[in-house]
């Protein structure tokens, strides 16, 4: 198998955007359509893998049109021409503002990136390029931020649902200290509203007994791709306690109307009028997060520390010890390793005395291997750090002691 195999397995949120994609394109936005045929969205889609009902192509267009353009309304209104588009999928972003003359870097995991680079470079516009890595995962972040000089407008649309609290306050700690580094920064993000969103365009078309069905519909995807257990009173959560968060890691988010009054959709087109009426009035609603440095924020200037790896076989078993941060882009080469040992080994010992930071990726790569054993107990993870032990055993990988 390829190395890209085990590092789709290690996360499996990029396999959901694609359709993201198609959501854009099949709402007609020129951009999409255009980068749809780069990429032949129509090929890509395969129903097979993401299922995606005819509710959902009828929703996600509207969500996804108001999603994407609040995001790209505030780039504009920013007045910054640096974009760095974090987990920016198969976005038609990038075309179209490096067409207008901004310096656009998509950062997504490295399997996405290496798909989309030449597909950049094939455009042959100045400005927009791909960097692949895990936004957990700070010096991956900052080597994509870097190719940007100066201010920089970073967005995020679409990954929050997908990471687990801890993730998510390490990505939000890693924008903080790229805004620090790139004076003058903006950070822009649907993700906090995103449910409220859904409910509104949901609650715009349906009656309310179709309300819940809708919203798991809506949210199977991300409950596939995640860990799962989304449901619609955790994703409307309120949104003070995400610029609570915020706050934590040094930003001051202002939530911002998702679209000025008036902003023409081609979405609203095939809409009857009473449910277009509500959501001219719902884009008008507080739910984009426009942030900026705090001025006490506390510069970090810990360098984190690689990821290394050493392994043999010992008596049937795979001996490995681990060190530095376990994430989407030091897992997949966990994964590789056992792999490539697992038909001549019947247990797995891991001394984890070194690990720092254990990303949801690098507890779904414990699951898999663990998976393959015969009894859960071969899989001995020693040496763990108390966090990391309660955080493992929390996944279900090891016993809560
Ligand atoms: C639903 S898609 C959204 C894509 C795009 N922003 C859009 O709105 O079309 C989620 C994206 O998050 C990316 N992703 C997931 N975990 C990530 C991580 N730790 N670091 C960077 N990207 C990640 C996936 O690869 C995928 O492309």
């Amino acid at each position: 198998m390829g190395k890209e195999h085990y590092s789709e397995e290690s996360n499996k949120a990029f396999e959901t955007a694609k359709l993201t994609s198609y959501w854009l394109y099949l709402a007609g936005i020129p951009e999409a359509v255009e980068y749809g045929k780069l990429i032949d969205l129509e090929n890509a889609i395969d129903p097979g893998v993401i299922p995606h009902s005819k509710d959902m192509c009828f929703l996600n267009p509207i969500i996804h049109e108001i999603r994407y353009g609040s995001i790209n309304h505030y780039i504009r209104e920013s007045g910054c021409k640096n974009i760095l588009d974090i987990a920016c999928g198969y976005s038609p972003r990038g075309l179209q503002f490096a067409k207008n003359g901004y310096h656009y870097v998509g950062a997504d995991l490295p399997v996405v990136a290496k798909e989309l680079a030449p597909i950049a470079k094939q455009t042959e516009l100045a400005g927009y390029e791909y960097a692949g890595v895990d936004a957990t995962n700070y010096e991956s972040l900052k080597e994509a931020a870097d190719k940007l000089a100066g201010p920089i407008c970073i967005v995020v649309e679409g990954l929050g649902m997908y990471l687990s609290s801890q993730d998510a306050a390490a990505v939000r700690r890693n924008i903080a200290r790229i805004m620090h580094e790139h004076e003058g920064s903006v950070y822009i993000t649907t993700d906090p509203g995103n449910g409220y969103l859904f409910f509104d365009v949901i609650t715009a078309n349906y009656p309310p007994e179709r309300m819940r069905e809708a919203f798991g519909m809506l949210f199977e995807m991300y409950n596939w791709a995640s860990n799962g257990g989304i449901t619609m009173e955790t994703d409307k959560r309120p949104l003070e306690t995400d610029a609570a968060l915020f706050k934590e890691a040094g930003l001051i988010a202002k939530m911002c109307p998702l679209l000025p009054a008036g902003t023409a959709l081609s979405t609203l087109k095939g809409l009857a009028s009473d449910a277009a009426e509500k959501i001219r009035n719902a884009i008008s609603h507080p739910y984009t997060f426009v942030a900026v440095l705090s001025d006490d924020y506390k510069a970090e200037d810990e360098t984190e520390q690689a990821f290394s790896m050493e392994s043999r076989v010992e008596n049937d078993t795979l001996i490995m010890s681990v060190s530095g941060r376990l994430d989407t882009l030091s897992s997949p080469g966990l994964l590789e390793c056992f792999e490539q040992n697992k038909d001549r080994i019947t247990s797995v010992e891991i001394d984890a005395e070194g690990l720092t930071y254990l990303a949801a990726s690098g507890s779904r790569v414990l699951h898999l291997i663990r998976k393959q054993l015969a009894t859960p107990d071969a899989l001995i993870i020693k040496n763990l750090d108390g966090d990391i032990e309660n955080q493992l055993a929390d996944d279900e990988i090891i016993k809560h002691l």
